[in-house]
């Protein structure tokens, strides 16, 4: 059980005295018709609460004085006909006793409550300038607190963006985030065997994908953490492939790049691997280099090493790879650090090696160390959460040679930073060419 009360009680411990942070979910989203997205509730939200009811707004009132925090909760009302079409909704009184709220109030009292609970409050926290009906609402409530003026109530005298915050605190995973982080990484990895399972040449994308999809489901995640990549032949080279609807052929590499959301929380694997079970030579060669980066990546995450450091160990392997294969043109370069300096890895392998993961697939979190003049890398830390995923995509080009055409391999894995290193949290999806050779069109 995740402790929202806790991370309520340090954010609010990071506010200024009597200070108001606001927090709404995620609206609903209507798809067409009278057909609706499955609802997905808001990644911050969630964090501080565990609700996932739309129509919910979090008000945060940091302690003042004698004065104790607060957490107060705005939420749907309990409707017996709704929920004879929608299902049950807690309505506020068994919110607030399921969450451990103070207070908790209909949805619809919102703005009639609002200036209440900003009178006098020095500062506001809330998204700024994330959504202009927030922000327009926000500035009705600030009105209204100042229409009081003449009986001395004050406003609050600054707003400011609530999420940095929030960022902070959810890049640093707790052992609740980890287990299920990696409760989803095993069951997209069993998703990753069962599509190789079921792959042989002649199969449709489509197909795939909906093998993919089962396995999710069947383990009792809610959602693909992402629109799922089932890519063969030449449209591995293409990075945000989905159409997933082309009829695979022998000789194909598929690459699949797919992941469940658990409970909230995202996984992110890709694997590629030949539907016929056989990498041909050339496909072997830089499947074998594209691991070898990814182990390179990994020995690199640790504690105290910069974020950057993972990228650069990956773009070295591939480097000296991409001049050993000749892919990058034999004598343009004296020597592997030249070919690092002049960036020649960009045409094969054009993205980050990895990125923050958590609730979100890209998750929040700074990058780099803000506090710091120039903004270097930062460390990385026990409880954050990345993903490792080199890769090479080889698109028709007279500059280099004819066998690596239309190849396409990416091979991604998540880890957490533990005390002494990394956790790989994605192992069960089978990556070695022999695991791969022994697996596909095994069903
Ligand atoms: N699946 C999204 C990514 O790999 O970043
Ligand atoms: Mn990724
Ligand atoms: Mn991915």
């Amino acid at each position: 059980m995740m402790d929202f009360a806790d991370r309520r009680a340090r954010l609010a411990a990071q506010l200024p005295p009597g200070a108001v942070a606001v927090l709404p979910t995620a609206p609903e989203a209507v798809r067409n018709g009278d057909a609706e997205y499955p609802y997905r509730h808001d990644s911050y939200f969630y964090y501080l609460t565990g609700f996932t009811e739309p129509e919910s707004v979090l008000v945060l009132a940091a302690a003042q004085g004698d004065k104790p925090a607060r957490a107060i909760l705005f939420c749907r009302e309990k409707h017996p006909e709704r929920e004879t079409w929608d299902g049950y909704r807690h309505g506020p009184e068994a919110a607030r006793e399921a969450l451990g709220l103070d207070e908790a109030y209909p949805i619809g009292e919102l703005d009639a409550r609002m200036p209440d609970l900003l009178a006098n409050a020095p500062a506001l926290f809330y998204a700024t300038a994330a959504n202009a009906a927030l922000d327009a609402q926000v500035a009705a409530w600030i009105k209204a607190v100042r229409a009081r003026s003449r009986s001395g109530v004050t406003a609050p005298a600054s707003l400011h963006n609530l999420l940095p915050l929030l960022d902070e605190m959810r890049l640093v995973k707790d052992a609740d985030e980890q287990a299920l982080m990696l409760r989803a990484g095993v069951i997209s990895g069993q998703a990753h065997a069962r599509a190789m399972r079921a792959a042989r040449p002649g199969v449709f994308e489509y197909e795939l994908e909906a093998e993919l999809l089962y396995e999710f489901r069947r383990n009792g995640a809610q959602f693909p953490a992402y629109t799922s990549i089932v890519a063969s032949g030449a449209n591995a080279c293409v990075l945000h492939y989905n159409a997933n609807n082309r009829r695979t052929r022998d000789g194909d590499l598929v690459l699949i790049d797919a992941g469940c959301e658990l409970d909230g929380y995202a996984s992110d694997i890709t694997r590629t691997f030949p539907v016929n079970g056989r990498f041909s030579g050339p496909q072997r060669a830089l499947y074998e280099l594209v691991l070898a980066a990814q182990d390179a990546a990994f020995a690199a995450i640790e504690p105290g090493r910069p974020y950057s450091a993972f990228h650069e160990a990956a773009v070295r392997v591939l480097t000296q790879g991409m001049l050993d294969l000749g892919l990058i043109a034999p004598g343009k370069y004296g020597s592997v650090e030249d070919a690092i300096a002049d960036k020649a890895h960009v045409p094969f392998y054009m993205h980050g090696t990895g990125h923050w993961l958590g609730m979100d697939v890209h998750d929040v979190g700074a990058y780099r160390d803000l506090a710091q003049a120039d903004k270097p890398s930062r460390a990385l830390a026990p409880g954050m959460a990345l993903t490792v995923e080199p890769g090479i995509y080889v698109r028709p080009d007279p500059s280099v040679p004819e066998r690596f055409w239309h190849i396409g391999i990416r091979i991604e894995d998540d880890v957490v930073v533990t005390a002494d290193g990394h956790r790989i949290l994605t192992g069960t999806a089978p990556k070695s060419v022999a695991e791969i050779e022994a697996l596909v069109g095994n069903a």
